[in-house]
């Protein structure tokens, strides 16, 4: 067995602990709160700083080709406007790149819920995960202790030395500092469109059902139908990305099935009646972040409400609260501006976006083995 296969297996393993650990959390706690806004997050400034240079720079991946904001593009919502995401260089993703916009308000991460611990370890997930930033953490930690602007961030963000161990705590204190704000319905400033949609959202459309609290999701897994994306299985290099997830996920007949199980891979129930299953995601910045849902398959907000008025997709398992809502064209549209409402400002600017260039140029240090830095 080779280096790359032990590694392998020694993620996989890692990975299935954690979502054991996790499971107990995943389906009975309830984190929503009262719609309205969001609360910003306590963040130490210079830990935050630090991590935001991190988030831009591509040396944490393993050919330094690509950083977290190649997927994650602050113009668009910190997605990527893509059906589904780009991967690793040389591979190709089988999910849609999500919003990091509130994500520090998030307990359960990804479209499967499959991370339910905290940001720190979804971040090592996205830095090793050979189809996503692929990078040995110990390799990644050498890169960064070469950099003078590093050593002197790391220390007086009271890190001490740069270390793989601190990347993981300073990237997440970046992404606390994403928080939604100024979206009309928070500024009280909806459109009477918006409004009278807000009314259908809680009442006879039943959206709040499922898209509860102020990020509008309760968190949890749904199967709302959504249809399977066919570029998953006829473009061998998503196909290769999925395999490799569900393999590891522990997923049965991996190599054959040609449907995303969703939140199957934390329960493994024997019936299939998780496969599906996705959790809810947030109704906050859609502005930003189309195509939606987990595979990109609705390109505007209108095909989802019509997809929802229909009765959602065709699925066995689908959840009893789907089904047709005989809205108007009217209603639908209303729908649809109370759902823009719910997008606020571009978190595009200096506090957010690095800003400086990142040099990669700087001197090595002399007598290497011997410096302390
Ligand atoms: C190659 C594209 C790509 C890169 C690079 C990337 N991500 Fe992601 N990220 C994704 C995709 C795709 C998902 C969803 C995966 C899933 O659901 O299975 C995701 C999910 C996440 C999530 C969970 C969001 C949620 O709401 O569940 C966080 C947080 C995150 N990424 C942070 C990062 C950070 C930090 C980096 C850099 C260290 C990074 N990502 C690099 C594509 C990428
Ligand atoms: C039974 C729970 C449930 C109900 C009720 C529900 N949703 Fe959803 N919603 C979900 C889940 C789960 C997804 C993600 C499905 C996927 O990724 O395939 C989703 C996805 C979405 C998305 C895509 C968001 C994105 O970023 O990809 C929008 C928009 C949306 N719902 C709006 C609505 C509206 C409007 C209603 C009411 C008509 C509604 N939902 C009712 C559970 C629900």
């Amino acid at each position: 067995m080779g280096n790359g296969a032990v590694r392998q297996m020694f993620r996989s393993f890692m990975t299935a602990a954690l979502a054991i650990g996790v499971t107990a959390v995943f389906f009975s706690a309830s984190f929503a709160d009262e719609p309205g806004p969001i609360k910003a997050l306590k963040v130490d400034p210079k830990k935050a700083e630090l991590g935001k240079r991190l988030f831009f720079d591509v040396r944490l991946s393993g050919d330094a080709a690509i950083s977290c904001a190649s997927c994650h593009i602050p113009e668009k919502g910190f997605a990527d406007g893509l059906p589904l995401s780009k991967a690793y260089p040389g591979s190709n993703h089988f999910r849609n790149t999500p919003t990091l916009i509130n994500t520090g308000h998030k307990a359960v991460w990804f479209h499967d819920g499959r991370l339910g611990t905290n940001l720190n370890d979804v971040t090592r997930e996205m830095i090793t995960e050979t189809y996503i930033m692929n990078t040995d953490m110990r390799l990644m930690q050498e890169r960064i202790k070469q950099d003078p602007v590093y050593v002197k961030m790391f220390k007086d963000a009271e890190y001490g030395e740069p270390s793989n161990g601190s990347v993981r705590k300073a990237i997440p204190e970046y992404l606390k500092t994403l928080t939604s704000r100024g979206s009309p319905f928070d500024t009280g400033k909806m459109s009477d469109a918006a409004r009278t949609g807000y009314e259908l959202f809680k009442g006879k459309a039943g959206c709040i059902a499922c898209h509860s609290g102020s990020r509008f999701t309760d968190d949890k897994p749904h199967n709302i139908g959504t249809p399977e994306n066919p570029d998953i299985w006829s473009d061998p290099r998503r196909h290769v990305t999925f395999v490799t997830y569900a393999m590891f996920m522990g997923v049965e007949n991996y190599m054959n099935i040609r449907r995303d199980p969703g939140a199957n891979v934390q329960t493994h129930k024997s019936d299939g009646s998780d496969v599906g299953k996705f959790v809810t995601p947030t109704m906050r910045e859609l502005k930003q972040t189309a195509p939606y849902m987990h595979n990109g398959m609705f390109k505007t907000l209108a095909e989802v409400v019509t997809f929802y008025n229909r009765g959602g997709g065709d699925d066995p398992n689908k959840d009893r609260l789907i089904r047709p809502l005989d809205l108007s064209t009217q209603e639908q549209s209303d729908l649809v501006a109370f759902l823009e409402a719910l997008s606020g400002e571009a978190l595009t600017g200096a506090e957010f976006v690095w800003q400086g260039k990142i040099d990669p140029n700087y001197k090595p240090i002399s007598d290497w083995l011997n410096a302390r830095n």
